[in-house]
């Protein structure tokens, strides 16, 4: 389902959150798997009508609420944190949660076939040791750094390496070549499987706004990995990608594979 949701995202990305965007069904499907809820019941007939009677996502999440309102439909949206926000603030978080996780862990995923396709001894030591996959996760995220850069701005005049910083200024993060850094990580470019120090990667951010899903995202990518290993399964590169152009999300548009056991 959230595949599925992936793609209309892919499709659709610009529209989603304008006012009059045509919801679909398998928007309010997708919260539902994200929120954990896989099973048919009640509540998520429910929402899956609310899916199709609704005519802009906005209404769709707004109708949505409401019944999560009246049948709590899942811890995160009945938290007390929820009751703080407005209605634009809690469906701006919504948006957040699912853009957020969606594109990051996906073109990860891609980056594991990719990568390790890209250096078989790695992929080699990986499927002679399981016991390397939590590793390789950090490893895999760190080389692919899904999320290239993010912006902050300085709050305060300082000075770094040399350059003068003016409170105001608009400043561009960019995690991707911090995760690169020859300083810090030897031969940067090549993903190695056992690297002593793959954790220090910076792909999920810094600071208070530290991605909040960090943990759960490790947790698909190792899930991933583990049940690759129990059906002994390989991922075979068999073209060359069509990558997203764009300087923000660093991912895979299409990447043709073949599957095969080892
Ligand atoms: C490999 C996967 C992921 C990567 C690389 C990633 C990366 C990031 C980055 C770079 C940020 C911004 C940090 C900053 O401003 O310094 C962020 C924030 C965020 N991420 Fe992730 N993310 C991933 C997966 C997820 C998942 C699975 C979820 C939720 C289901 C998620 C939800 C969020 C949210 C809600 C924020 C905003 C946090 C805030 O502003 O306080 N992310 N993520």
């Amino acid at each position: 389902m959230l595949l599925l949701f992936a793609r209309s995202i892919e499709k659709d990305g610009a529209a989603l959150c304008q006012e009059g965007a045509p919801i679909k069904l398998i928007i309010i499907d997708s919260i539902n798997a994200i929120l954990g809820r896989r099973s048919m019941n009640a509540e998520s007939v429910m929402v899956q009508q609310i899916g199709d009677e609704a005519k802009t996502l906005q209404d769709g999440f707004k109708r949505v609420l409401a019944v999560q309102r009246k049948y709590k439909i899942a811890v995160i949206l009945t938290s007390h944190v929820r009751a703080e926000m407005d209605q634009m603030e809690f469906l701006g978080n919504l948006i957040l949660l699912i853009v957020g996780g969606n594109d990051t862990t996906r073109n990860s995923m891609s980056a594991l076939a990719y990568g390790l396709d890209l250096f078989p001894d790695q992929r080699a030591k990986l499927e002679g040791d399981p016991s390397l996959i939590q590793n390789s996760v950090q490893e895999i995220i760190r080389w692919q750094t899904p999320l290239a850069h993010m912006r902050r701005t300085a709050t305060e005049d300082s000075e770094l390496e040399g350059q003068t910083i003016r409170a105001g200024d608009k400043l561009a993060l960019w995690y991707i070549s911090a995760n690169r850094d020859e300083s810090v990580f030897e031969d940067p470019d090549s993903i190695i499987v056992d690297r002593p120090n793959a954790r220090r990667h910076l792909a999920f951010g810094h600071g208070i706004h530290r991605c909040v899903g960090a943990r759960l995202a490790e947790m698909q990518i190792a899930i991933l990995l583990e049940e690759m290993a129990k059906r002994r399964m390989r991922v075979n590169v068999v073209g060359e990608p069509t990558r997203v152009a764009a300087c923000f999300v660093h991912g895979y548009r299409k990447l043709p594979v073949e599957i095969t056991k080892y």
